[in-house]
């Protein structure tokens, strides 16, 4: 072998082995989860999977309260949601939360010294929304997370500050002139599994409602408003961040075929349609008032507080935790104390309805 024929063999072995760097490392497990042949398949690597079950286990559940005894509402000065609670309930919702959210800082986290009843930590003022956010997923959402339902632990695992959180994007700075802006792509993005679609389809999708639509019904350019290329490219963004979100392909809900077509569509698009509206519901309700509490540092560099998404809950899991119910052994955080309707939701349930029925019509 002449010193040229190494060489171009190593050179070759480089090459493929910077290929096989991108790849992921087998064995691979699938799944068939459609009608044969329709190449519904489920890809999973058991590898990742098992580390995945190692992070979503649950923390064992406090014993229940005893029932009876004052209410938390007449026997404290500040208390404004939990007040249906009886004083033993109460105490045991304070002591989970503060191992949910703040192990490690304590009940100091969102209280300033002995007086409890005191507002002026702003952790303690988003954690009383953070109450009436859980309360109103378990309640009104049970067509997304059923009788499962979620407790704080669902999204913040520990944390102060849950993992999967965003902002609005301001996309990549460019020179001005005519080298045209970047319209937020070709940067390969994490929030949309690495590819270069648009980095941010939240604020359209997961909190104003533009339409989620590819496919025009008319070939008429203009008919049908909304269906242009960047509403497509929106669309793929949030289908990458949802699939990437729950750990599984496009096929998990979709019949590639034609991906518009419920007919051909497995059961979990149905509940991820209503996960989509949830989310905007939360968002909207819930996370968008709080953003003039929330510290500079929490915010954006737009200005915008700490919004959530489907990642905030799932974590790569097609369902938070792999379904198990932690809410269930919390009946204080359940949906029959949900607060009534508020105003902003009952926009949103009309808006919802309305939108149920234009799927029905397709
Ligand atoms: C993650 C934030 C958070 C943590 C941690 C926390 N609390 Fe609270 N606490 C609250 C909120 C919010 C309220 C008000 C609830 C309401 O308005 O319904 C409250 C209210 C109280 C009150 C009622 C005070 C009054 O007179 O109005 C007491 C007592 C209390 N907490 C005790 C505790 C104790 C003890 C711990 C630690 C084991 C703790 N809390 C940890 C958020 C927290
Ligand atoms: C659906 C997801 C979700 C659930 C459920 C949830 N939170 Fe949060 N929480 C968030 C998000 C998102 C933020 C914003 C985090 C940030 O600042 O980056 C947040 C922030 C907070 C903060 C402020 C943290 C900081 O330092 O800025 C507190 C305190 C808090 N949550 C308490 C709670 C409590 C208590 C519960 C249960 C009653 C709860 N949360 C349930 C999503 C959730
Ligand atoms: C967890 C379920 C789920 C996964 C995974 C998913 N989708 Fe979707 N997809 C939906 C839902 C729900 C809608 C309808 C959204 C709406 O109308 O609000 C939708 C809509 C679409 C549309 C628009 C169809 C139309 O009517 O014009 C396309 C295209 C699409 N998805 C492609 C994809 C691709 C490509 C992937 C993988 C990268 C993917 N989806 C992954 C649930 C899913
Ligand atoms: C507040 C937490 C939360 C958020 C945010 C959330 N989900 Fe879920 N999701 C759940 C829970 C809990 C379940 C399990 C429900 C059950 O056990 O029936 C679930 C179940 C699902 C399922 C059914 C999976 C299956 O295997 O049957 C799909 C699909 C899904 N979610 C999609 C989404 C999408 C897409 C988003 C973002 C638009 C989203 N979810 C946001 C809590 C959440």
């Amino acid at each position: 072998m002449n010193s040229n024929t190494r060489r171009l063999g190593a050179l070759i072995a480089l090459g493929v082995s910077a290929l096989l760097v991108g790849c992921e490392r087998p064995p691979t497990a699938t799944e068939q989860r459609g009608y044969r042949g329709t190449g519904m398949v489920d890809v999973q690597n058991p590898r990742t999977v098992a580390g995945l079950h190692e992070a979503n286990k649950v923390p064992d559940p406090i014993p229940a309260a005893e029932p009876g005894g004052p209410s938390a509402g007449a026997q404290f000065k500040n208390v404004k949601v939990l007040n249906d609670l009886n004083v033993a309930e109460f105490t045991r919702v304070m002591v989970a939360i503060t191992s949910w959210v703040a192990p490690k800082e304590g009940c100091a986290y969102c209280h300033k010294g002995a007086d409890f009843a005191d507002d002026s930590l702003y952790t303690k003022v988003v954690a009383r929304q953070m109450l009436q956010m859980t309360r109103h997923i378990n309640g009104k959402w049970k067509n997304h997370v059923g009788d499962t339902g979620v407790t704080c632990y669902t999204c913040h695992r520990g944390n102060p500050e849950p993992a999967f959180v965003w902002h609005n994007d301001p996309g990549a700075r460019m020179a001005k002139g005519f080298a045209g802006g970047l319209g937020q792509q070709n940067r390969p993005g994490t929030q949309v599994g690495l590819t270069a679609m648009p980095q941010d389809p939240f604020g359209r999708f997961l909190v104003k409602d533009d339409p989620i639509r590819v496919i025009a019904h008319d070939p008429l350019p203009g008919a049908e408003p909304g269906k242009t290329i960047p509403q497509t490219e929106w669309t793929y963004s949030l289908m990458m961040h949802m699939s990437e979100s729950l750990g599984v392909n496009c096929t998990y809900c979709h019949n590639s075929r034609s991906f518009a077509d419920w007919g051909a569509s497995s059961p979990p698009r149905a509940t991820a349609w209503y996960g989509i509206r949830m989310v905007r519901d939360l968002n909207s309700a819930y996370l968008e008032p709080l953003a003039s509490v929330f510290p500079d540092e929490d915010k954006g560099p737009l200005g915008d507080g700490p919004k959530l998404n489907c990642a905030t809950c799932h974590q790569g899991v097609h369902k938070p935790l792999y379904g198990a119910s932690m809410a269930k052994d919390y009946p204080e955080l359940g949906g029959g104390h949900a607060a009534p309707e508020k105003k902003s939701d009952a926009g949103t349930g009309a808006r919802a309805e309305r939108q149920r029925t234009n799927v029905a019509r397709q």
